[in-house]
């Protein structure tokens, strides 16, 4: 059970690789939780850290997106918003209690979601960025 992590999952740019590393690392802490039964306090906690790491991680990706005027920009964006309404309800699902099915549900929708996004959408824009500025995805002005 869980989200592993794999060279074929690296889109080559530096900030988006590791961003996307500590994304795994949150949502195996909380299918970990879950699986184990922990309290509705504790599981609620490790939700709010995935959920604010993936905030921060959207943020990025659209200052990335926006920066580079990133042709695919809009229907990437949109779709880490149609992922942030399905964060949300399993999120009020979750304020049932914690249940085998809302595992389940877990599993499917946010490492699913995350391995085809990162494998897809994401190694896209990391191609883009890399080709803009060089492997670190370093601003332009900064390799004159
Ligand atoms: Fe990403
Ligand atoms: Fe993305």
């Amino acid at each position: 059970m869980g989200i592993e992590w794999g060279s074929h999952l690296a889109t080559g740019v530096d900030w988006q690789d590791s961003h996307h590393r500590e994304l795994f690392k949150r949502i195996n802490r909380l299918l970990d939780a879950m699986a184990a039964g922990y309290g509705k306090e504790e599981v609620a906690r490790l939700f709010n850290f995935l959920d604010e790491y993936f905030a921060v991680h959207f943020e990025a990706e659209g200052q990335a997106m926006e920066r580079h005027n990133y042709p695919g920009a809009a229907t990437h964006a949109a779709e880490h918003a149609r992922f942030i309404e399905s964060i949300t309800r399993l999120r009020k699902e979750f304020d049932n209690g914690p249940s085998l099915k809302l595992v389940i549900s877990v599993e499917r929708e946010v490492v699913d979601w995350l391995l085809n996004h990162v494998a897809g959408m994401d190694k896209k824009l990391g191609n883009f960025v890399k080709s803009a500025t060089g492997r670190e995805g370093a601003p332009l002005k900064s390799h004159p």
